[in-house]
């Protein structure tokens, strides 16, 4: 049912920018401050049965998006204005509003380049800032769970106008660490990006620095590692090891086969310590640097692990959301 033209709050929806696996996003308008918000309203199809177990459970979900976004404070986290719960022509209507990005997606701005693939140096800048927001969002335990271009918004710099900064949308799946058993065993994410002990409903913060690490990787070289139905990409995940990058994209250092690699490590306790401590590999890896040098605890299996290393130097796939709960409740 399209929803343009309704009040929803205070808010007019004018027309309809998108939908994903929780629901439709839409430009909106706030009248009494003439704002254009982006508005993201529960998928209509599940709200038709008020009652059922899915619609129940979307509407949980996205409530928990609304608490775990209002909780967060960061420069590359879109910020959450208002949400609410109104009910329209009979059936109940959840909704976000966000800061509009008329910017639109990272997927979008990709498309937009015709398959020309960024720098090195550009794709470090974006994984700085989305490992920021991602490991803030850490410290608060909070796991995103479905990092993949289209949850990273675009918003113009105007020091740097060839590449804008990137801002963090879509805590739809995020997982608060201290959430209940119930919650704890459904499977969400997105395929393409998903960390094996994601598949199998266990995600932890390296799932995120997984799930960024594919992110990279397709940046880097136009392809994600893994890709066809999601049963395949289950196995892949779980059991293939991923080409190095650069046996894609052969201008890649080798050093950024070895960090994207560690990153995409089967077993989350062989990735780096932290996301922040992936991106600063990656920078160390990066055009600027010589490379790494090994200071202390050689010992240790993973040799790019934070507190060993310091630097010697100074598809798009549009993969949707899967939404698979063992245990609905
Ligand atoms: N605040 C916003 N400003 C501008 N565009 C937005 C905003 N929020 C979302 N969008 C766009 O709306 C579309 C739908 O977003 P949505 O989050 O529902 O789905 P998705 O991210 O594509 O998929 P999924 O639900 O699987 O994560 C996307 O193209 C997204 O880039
Ligand atoms: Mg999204």
């Amino acid at each position: 049912m399209p929803f343009d033209g309704l009040h929803i709050g205070h808010y007019i929806l004018l027309r309809s920018i998108g939908s994903g696996g929780m629901g439709e996003v839409y430009l909106a308008e706030d009248p009494r401050i003439h704002r254009q918000v982006a508005i993201k309203v529960v998928r209509t199809e599940a709200s038709a049965y008020p009652h059922d177990d899915s619609t129940k459970d979307a509407q949980r979900l996205f409530l928990r998006e609304a608490r775990a976004i209002a909780r967060l404070d960061h420069p590359h986290i879109l910020p959450l204005f208002d949400c609410g719960e109104e009910t329209v022509n009979g059936t109940m209507l959840t909704y976000l509003v966000m800061p509009f990005r008329p910017e639109g997606s990272l997927t979008r701005w990709l498309e937009q380049r015709n398959s020309e693939l960024l720098s090195l140096t550009d794709v470090v800048q974006i994984v700085r800032q989305a490992a920021s927001a991602l490991q803030y969002a850490h410290d608060q335990q909070i796991i995103h769970q479905d990092v993949k271009p289209s949850n990273f918004l675009m918003r113009a710099n105007n020091e740097r106008p060839h590449l804008p900064d990137v801002v963090l949308a879509d805590f739809g799946v995020a997982r608060l660490s201290s959430a209940t058993s119930s919650v704890s065993h459904s499977i969400r994410g997105t395929p393409t990006y998903m960390a094996p002990e994601q598949w199998s409903g266990e995600p932890v913060p390296a799932t995120d620095q997984y799930a960024l690490a594919v992110m990279t990787y397709e940046l880097l070289t136009g392809h994600p590692p893994f890709q066809g139905a999601p049963m395949r990409m289950m196995y892949l995940h779980t059991n293939t090891p991923p080409q190095p990058p650069s046996s894609v994209n052969p201008s890649l250092p080798k050093e950024v086969d070895t960090v994207l690699l560690t990153a995409l490590a089967k077993n989350p306790q062989e990735r780096f310590l932290s996301i922040a401590a992936f991106a600063r590999a990656l920078e160390s890896a990066g055009p600027c640097n010589s490379g790494y040098q090994q200071k202390r605890s050689p010992e240790r299996h993973n040799p790019y692990l934070e507190s060993g290393w310091r630097t010697t130097g100074n598809d798009f796939c549009s993969g949707r959301s899967l939404r698979r709960s063992h245990n609905p409740s």
